[in-house]
């Protein structure tokens, strides 16, 4: 790739989507690297619609990047199909190359020319568009990011969140079919991260293009997707609005990467409709159709937990940490089957718990969730609660919390 963008097409891209058409789609995708081989990307399904956000969530190497470089056009996928705006872009028999997709694209590093104005490397991609009509379409661009004034600057005199957003205006500018960003805001520092995350993912909204995101911060993931894909190890393991993702996890490696949470062992008890744990009986699992005597897990909050007298899960407090808006605490609960079992609960900010305090806890069903990937080969209580994170999708909800 020579440019910091793929040169998509001045204005209406030749064949949009229809309403009902996804903006990309992508079938069966796979990518090997060589030597190797390297499964960067393993059979990937995935629908992007018009006008979402999307964001593509996962640990380092779990194979963001390539996604995003095979819907840009950076990368040939080495099986499945790949549409972007309605026209197959990759596939067996078909490939578009990069600067035809009508895609625009945002680096980590924001890849601006140094040794040219603002103005200047928001016109280098409008290369389609007559030279006279140019300029004017930087100035309405960067308008719209709120930079107008900055035209005749160079990137060495902006600060970061403004060259952030003179590389949104470049990639916006020839109006793309969609806009992909890659970390974005990585590289900014923390006070300034939010606000230019929340300016850029405004300008997003405003000019209704479909964008795609890659992050590998959950906190950003939720806050500006309608949708959430959770990569791990070149695959998808769940796509879902930031609520399903964090409240209902179908699988362990969702339930631990995004936030904290914490997992309970539990057997499927048809005959009362609910999953007895180490912790009380959830129920309404029964849209599981799970069989009698399954082993699964079910995924709580932190913020699961109400700390209530005659809440009914009484434990101790092993340690404190205060947050601001919550107290963290590790709560030892003795277990039904002998010794204790550690939960991560979400105490009030308001009271100063203290290590060796006893708690009495209640759940809100609302927080549990019967993670429904979860292998089950672990035994009865023999796995409890406190790893990362929390999310999924079937419905649980106590009935009675409390051994
Ligand atoms: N050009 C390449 N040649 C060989 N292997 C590669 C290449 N690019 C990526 N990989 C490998 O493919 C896998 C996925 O890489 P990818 O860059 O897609 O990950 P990522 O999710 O974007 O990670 P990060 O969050 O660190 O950017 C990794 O194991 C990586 O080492
Ligand atoms: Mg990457």
């Amino acid at each position: 790739m020579s440019g910091p963008m793929s040169g998509p097409e001045p204005g209406p891209v030749p064949s949009g989507p229809s309403a009902a058409e996804p903006v990309i789609r992508l079938d069966g995708v796979s990518k090997q690297y060589w030597p190797g081989p390297v499964d960067a990307v393993k059979d990937v399904s995935l629908d992007v619609r018009e006008g979402e956000i999307l964001t593509l969530l996962g640990p380092s190497g779990c194979g963001k990047s390539t996604t995003l470089r095979l819907v840009a056009g950076f990368e040939i996928p080495d099986a499945g199909e790949i549409r972007v705006g309605g026209r197959l872009a990759a596939g067996p028999r078909a490939w578009i190359p990069p600067e035809k997709r009508g895609v625009g694209m945002v680096f980590q590093d924001y890849a601006l020319f140094p040794h040219l104005t603002v103005g200047e490397n928001v016109m280098f991609g409008l290369d389609r568009l007559p030279r006279s009509q140019r300029p004017s379409r930087a100035r309405e661009v960067l308008g719209i990011v709120d930079l107008a004034p900055f035209f005749d600057r160079y990137p060495h005199e902006l600060s970061g969140g403004q060259k952030q957003r003179v590389a949104l205006a470049r990639a916006i500018a020839p109006r793309p079919v969609l806009v992909l960003m890659d970390e974005p805001f990585s590289n900014l520092d923390a006070h300034l991260r939010d606000q230019v995350r929340d300016e850029v993912v405004g300008i997003l909204r405003e000019t209704g293009v479909t964008c795609v995101f890659v992050s590998h911060d959950q906190r950003d993931a939720l806050a500006i997707s309608d949708r959430v894909a959770v990569m791990n190890r070149g695959r998808i393991e769940q796509v879902g609005t930031p609520r399903e993702i964090y409240k209902h996890p179908e699988s362990i490696f969702v339930a631990t990467f995004v936030g904290r949470t914490n997992l309970l062992a539990g057997v499927v008890q048809n005959e009362d409709g609910c999953v007895l744990t180490d912790f009380g009986s959830f129920c309404r699992v029964d849209r599981l159709g799970m069989p009698n005597g399954s082993q699964v897990l079910v995924a709580v909050r932190p913020d699961g937990f109400e700390a209530t007298a005659g809440g009914g899960l009484r434990g101790r407090i092993l340690t404190t940490l205060y947050t601001g808006a919550h107290v963290e605490a590790e709560v030892a609960i003795p277990s039904a089957h002998g010794g204790d079992r550690k939960l991560i609960v979400h105490l009030p900010p308001s009271r100063g718990y203290q290590p060796g305090e006893t708690v009495e806890l209640r759940l809100d069903p609302d927080f549990a969730s019967v993670v429904r990937n979860a292998c089950h080969s672990l035994g009865f209580g023999s796995a409890s609660a406190t790893s990362p994170v929390a999310n999924s999708s079937a419905s649980a909800s106590p009935v009675a919390a409390g051994p």
